[in-house]
């Protein structure tokens, strides 16, 4: 029988993901062992730290080829780049005004760390999901998709080191009985994983409860994953996980995916789906949560310089799927993570980052992982995960290189981002100006006089139309100049507006949400105008 507690494979930290949390606030220093900022994919391609980027060339007839811009120099002050909101609060109150985000079970006095997603945002996160699908499956010929369980054999926790060490550093007052996770008190900023890892350190540094002052007992390592029962008995036995992670999936159905596609190396499997962690400290809105998705593909590889290889070229696309959807280049930064800092898994770690309101965090992570998962977990089933190598008849286990993204932070970071306020003709306009591809409502639909029984039936009619294509809506609630706002407010790119004139010529008004021009258009080619625009607009080659 296997022995639950000390199967994991090696001893090495796990990390949580939320690399960024333990990073010392400060610039570079070529000699500090501490996490290293990385420049501009031009810069490390200058300096061998990213070879050639990549972006294949692709049909004329298709959008705009997506050049990578160049990402601003990381500033040693963090503040040097101004947030694109500087109060967060301005965010969570149009989430929840607009449909974009609820407190989960709100009625009931909300649960921590979870949300739920209205109209709006579950409209936002589908095309974040879509969109990322798009660039890391559709549009790729080397990799393919997986849905796997959220609950796996327990066994797969144990080898892939999770049951062993997905813990943070846990401190509780005497006084208040409230935890924090240690990295995170006031204090911590300069600390390093060898620091944290001191059973001492509440002492050295003095460290006290942020809330009443009380004694902080020492850190203990507390673990992530979410337990729960299988079957009708509650005990040791029937114990299952959560999954912290959709990447395990990919690694226990690689042989079933190889050999179902007929896969060659290299490949990748990519999976969209929840995974849940216990996180001590969640907050910053949809940022840090219990309950989240991710957006994850493993890119297994010939080991060794294939890993390195795969690795370089895996970081400029994956800066540039943001960017190309509308992410300021200057908000974005690769971060590259110190040794001690490296998941148990990791051999090397990068992460691409975005200047939230509150700090430089981490989007996405792209790791080499080696042949830590499949060679666990090759050993620990004993089913033969090796990869045969016709043309060099080589037997070997596959390394990773994997790409972690999240779709909430994802969306969260495209809503933020495409946030601004304007004054036009004297008075303030919020727009969204998100990407259309992702916006929630493409069209809207909107009489100009709503008690012209004809006006309506024509708006009706183009709404009808284009809801065969894409998301559209009608609104006859307010005055039209209140309904372009309110449409400005959720980021829908084109208002469509019927008038007494759209009887007589058969045309519609289509107004742009971000120059505000209009032109009059035949009013049976609304849904062709959309459907061009929005294919014109969509990022390729990604
Ligand atoms: N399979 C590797 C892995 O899970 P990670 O860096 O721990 O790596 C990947 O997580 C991404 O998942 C993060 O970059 C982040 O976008 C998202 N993520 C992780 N923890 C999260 C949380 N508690 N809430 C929301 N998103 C989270």
């Amino acid at each position: 029988m296997i022995d639950l507690a000390t199967t994991a494979a090696g001893g090495g930290k796990l990390d949580d993901g939320e690399h960024a949390r333990r990073l010392p606030r400060g610039g570079p220093d070529p000699a500090d062992p501490r996490p290293r900022l990385v420049a501009t994919p031009a810069a490390a391609r200058a300096s061998g730290t990213i070879r050639g980027t990549v972006l294949p060339s692709a049909p004329a007839t298709r959008g705009p080829l997506v050049e990578l811009p160049p990402v601003t120099e990381p500033q040693p002050d963090p503040n040097a780049v101004a947030p694109a909101v500087a109060n967060l609060d301005v965010i969570v109150s149009l989430a929840k005004r607009r449909g974009f985000v609820f407190p989960s079970s709100e009625i009931y006095g909300g649960i921590n760390a979870v949300w739920d997603y209205g109209p709006l945002g579950v409209e936002l996160k589908n095309n974040v999901k879509r969109a990322w699908w798009r660039a890391m499956v559709q549009e790729r010929d080397d990799v393919v998709g997986l849905d796997a369980g959220i609950l796996m054999h327990p066994q797969v926790w144990v080898t892939s080191g999770h049951v062993g060490s997905f813990s943070d550093p846990l401190v509780e007052c005497a006084t208040c009985r409230r935890r924090y996770r240690l990295d995170e008190l006031p204090g911590t900023e300069e600390l390093t994983q060898t620091d944290i890892k001191d059973p001492g350190i509440v002492e050295r540094l003095k460290l006290a409860c942020p809330v009443d002052g009380g004694k902080l007992s020492a850190p203990r390592r507390f673990n992530l994953m979410f337990k729960t029962y299988m079957g009708p008995v509650e005990d040791e036995t029937a114990i299952v996980y959560l999954r912290p992670e959709t990447a395990q999936g990919s690694y226990v159905n690689f042989k079933n995916v190889r050999e179902s596609t007929r896969k060659k190396l290299p490949f990748g499997i990519a999976q969209i789906g929840k995974s849940f962690r216990n996180e001590i400290s969640p907050g910053n809105f949809v940022f840090r949560m219990r309950e989240f998705e991710q957006m994850e593909m493993q890119y297994f590889v010939r080991p060794g310089e294939g890993a390195t290889t795969a690795f370089e070229e895996w970081l400029p696309k994956r800066m540039a799927w943001y960017q190309a959807y509308g992410v300021i280049p200057s908000r974005l930064r690769f971060r590259e993570h110190a040794p001690d800092e490296l998941a148990h898994y990791a051999k090397k770690a990068i992460d691409v980052e975005y200047r939230f309101p509150f700090g430089w965090k981490e989007l996405e992570g792209i790791h080499n992982r080696g042949d830590w998962d499949l060679g666990n977990h090759a050993r620990v089933s004993g089913e033969n995960l090796e990869y045969f190598d016709p043309a060099t008849e080589e037997h070997f286990i596959p390394w990773v290189v994997e790409t972690a993204a999240g779709a909430d932070r994802a969306a969260f970071t495209f809503l933020i981002d495409a946030y601004r306020e304007e004054e036009v003709r004297g008075e303030k306009r919020v727009v969204l100006g998100i990407h259309p591809d992702l916006a929630p409502y493409k069209v809207a639909v909107l009489p100009l006089l709503k008690k012209r029984p004809e006006i309506v039936e024509l708006c009706h009619r183009i709404k009808d139309d284009l809801k065969r294509q894409t998301m559209a809506v009608y609104d006859d609630t307010a005055a039209i100049g209140k309904l372009y706002r309110r449409q400005d407010e959720i980021g829908t790119p084109w208002c469509v507006t019927v008038d007494v004139d759209s009887l007589e010529d058969g045309k519609v008004t289509v107004r742009d949400r971000d120059a505000m021009t209009q032109e009059r258009i035949s009013a049976d080619q609304v849904t062709r105008y959309v459907t061009d625009k929005l294919d014109a607009a969509r990022p390729r080659g990604l």
